[in-house]
């Protein structure tokens, strides 16, 4: 079976074919980082009309690229949220028109699911598994026992944890999106400033607290050195990562889960994907981190849950539409 798998729930668009044992044939994503990085954030009106400019050139160069006939295509999946309305709208009706036009199934996916099951491309990983999912929208920890069956374990009360990253590094003025942005300022420098960590006997995630602390703290120098800035935004990036990895490896012992998966944007810092695979080492436990270019929102993990749902029959109606608070 053949996908051709649709993501525009945010500010990526992308398309990707995937085909039989999770093989990515093509994935094509067009980032507007560009034009948001002037705001500082996803501006949701321009993000909607950027989806609408470039989508038909991304799905030319996804089909091209896979050198697959459109004939050749089982199913047509696309996120149907959670998402920017506007977004979500572009990449579900293109969908929808190609679903009309080449009388192919419709497949709607939930843009977190595509998140943790993207290691899937990558990795053969058995059930139950962990799934960390880190970020600009969402700040979950899943236990997978299934297709379709699962637990949420905890997740955030206020920010995400991409989103805080974004904050701090507008706050420093390093740019956007913030988590590579801070990344690549603070290269290996590991941070000496004590910052809070919220809720850190619970299961659920806060981290606007943290945020307002860093906040406070750069308020409070009269000039913000360089010096000062790498350390303050280092010891943030450190705080964020202790926090994701002390959880998710407290959660997996707790339970006598031995799989974990990290997915999301955030799972692209290197810190992070260190701290948790050297943690997870420490404890026996197996950790799969999927490639870069499937950590943050790309069109392949639609695809693999595509796939999935057609070998289940699972698929949805002409009338589906977008739906922006969609939950799992
Ligand atoms: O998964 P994603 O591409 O889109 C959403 O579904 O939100 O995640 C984007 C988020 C942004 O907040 C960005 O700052 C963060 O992921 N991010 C990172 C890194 N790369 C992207 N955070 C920390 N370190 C990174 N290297
Ligand atoms: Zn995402």
């Amino acid at each position: 079976m053949t996908i051709l798998a649709i993501e525009t729930s945010c500010d990526d668009t992308s398309v990707s074919i995937v085909t039989d044992n999770f093989k990515v044939l093509s994935q094509i994503v067009s980032s507007q980082n560009q034009i948001h990085s002037i705001f500082g954030g996803v501006v949701p009106e321009v993000a909607s009309r950027a989806h609408l400019e470039n989508i038909s050139a991304v799905f030319h160069q996804a089909v091209r690229v896979a050198d697959v006939k459109l004939s050749q295509i089982d199913g047509i999946a696309v996120t149907v949220g959670p998402g920017l309305a506007g977004s979500l709208l572009v990449g579900v009706s293109f969908a929808k028109g190609l679903s009309l036009s080449l009388k192919k199934p419709l497949l709607a996916v939930n843009h977190i699911e595509g998140h943790f099951y993207a290691p899937f491309i990558e990795h053969k990983i058995p059930y139950p598994f962990l799934a960390l999912v880190a970020s600009g929208g969402h700040t979950a920890l899943y236990l997978i026992k299934g297709f379709r069956d699962y637990k949420l374990i905890g997740q955030t009360r206020d920010d995400a944890a991409g989103e805080a990253f974004d904050k701090v590094a507008k706050l420093l003025d390093l740019g956007y999106p913030g988590g590579v942005a801070i990344e690549r300022f603070v290269g290996d420098f590991i941070g000496t400033i004590d910052l809070p960590r919220p809720l850190s006997n619970e299961d659920d995630f806060s981290f606007s607290g943290l945020k307002t602390a860093v906040a406070n703290i750069v308020r409070k120098q009269v000039t913000l050195t360089e010096e000062f800035k790498k350390d303050i935004a280092s010891s943030f990036q450190k705080t964020v990562v202790d926090i994701l990895v002390e959880k998710t490896i407290k959660e997996a012992l707790k339970k006598g889960i031995k799989e974990i998966v990290i997915s999301g944007g955030v799972s692209a810092n290197r810190l992070l994907r260190k701290n948790l695979s050297d943690a997870a080492y420490k404890h026996n436990l197996n950790i799969y981190i999927p490639s870069m270019k499937y950590c943050t929102d790309n069109a392949a993990m639609i695809g693999v849950v595509g796939l999935m749902l057609l070998q289940r029959g699972i698929t949805a109606p002409a009338t589906v539409s977008a739906i922006p608070d969609l939950t799992l």
